[in-house]
């Protein structure tokens, strides 16, 4: 009997890999209860002991394993551990969410295109950490958050959705960041569900979005245009 979550269903299983606070695992795990989104967390993948993200697991009840990288002497290897253990539990979707280090070639080629990831700006721009702190710091009048496929590039990856914030004249970027932040817990549940509902589809660097909606034409301007 294994460990992980029960796979006598045929729910997609996903693997959640997390460094951090775990907020947009939290927004999952609550998306997943509230029937937005047909899937379940079969393991939470996390490398640092301390992140909180591992009492959010535990107070779900979701299995967690802790792989520390400072263990492996080679990111491949400790890429390998890692897969190892999604292959372990069946999962059929990677979520990198606030997940510290670059996935190598390793992971991706066991994966491939079942590795998403969000990452807190509108791509291809501000790639890499703090991208809020970056926008802010630019000075751009919207910011925004992205879901990609991973590929061996980094946030580099076909774009699944994106959500796009408006910032006032000299917002400091840890305002940004949660105002970025709240869209991220909307988008990134839904781009799961889209996974698990079969209607991704990556077309040389595009995803295709099975049924999706006209976007219409609303639009978020910023600074907002007088009445
Ligand atoms: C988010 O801003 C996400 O976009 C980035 O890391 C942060 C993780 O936050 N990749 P949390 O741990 O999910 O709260």
């Amino acid at each position: 009997m294994s460990k992980y979550e029960d796979n006598s269903n045929s729910r997609l299983r996903i693997g959640i890999l997390a460094s951090g606070t775990g907020s947009n695992f939290d927004a999952i795990a609550e998306a997943i209860d509230s029937g937005r989104v047909d899937a379940d967390i079969s393991v939470l993948l996390c490398n640092r002991p301390e992140a909180k993200v591992l009492d959010k697991a535990k107070a779900r009840g979701v299995c967690v394993e802790i792989l520390r990288h400072g263990d492996f002497d080679t990111r491949e290897s400790f890429d390998a551990a890692l897969a190892d253990i999604l292959d372990h539990a069946e999962v059929g979707l990677v979520v990198l969410a606030g997940f510290d280090r670059i996935i190598s070639a390793t992971l991706l080629r066991r994966f491939p295109n079942r590795v998403i990831n969000i990452h807190p700006a509108l791509l291809p721009a501000f790639k890499g950490t703090d991208a809020q702190g970056q926008a802010a710091a630019y000075g751009v009048a919207i910011a925004g958050a992205t879901v990609h496929f991973v590929d061996e590039d980094v946030d580099h990856g076909a774009i699944i959705i994106q959500a796009a914030v408006p910032v006032a004249p000299g917002e400091a970027a840890n305002s940004v960041r949660q105002r970025i932040l709240a869209q991220e817990h909307r988008i990134y549940p839904y781009a799961v569900q889209l996974f698990a509902e079969g209607r991704l589809s990556i077309v040389g660097r595009k995803v295709i979005v099975k049924g999706r909606k006209s976007p219409g034409d609303e639009a978020v301007i910023s600074p907002p245009l007088p009445d």
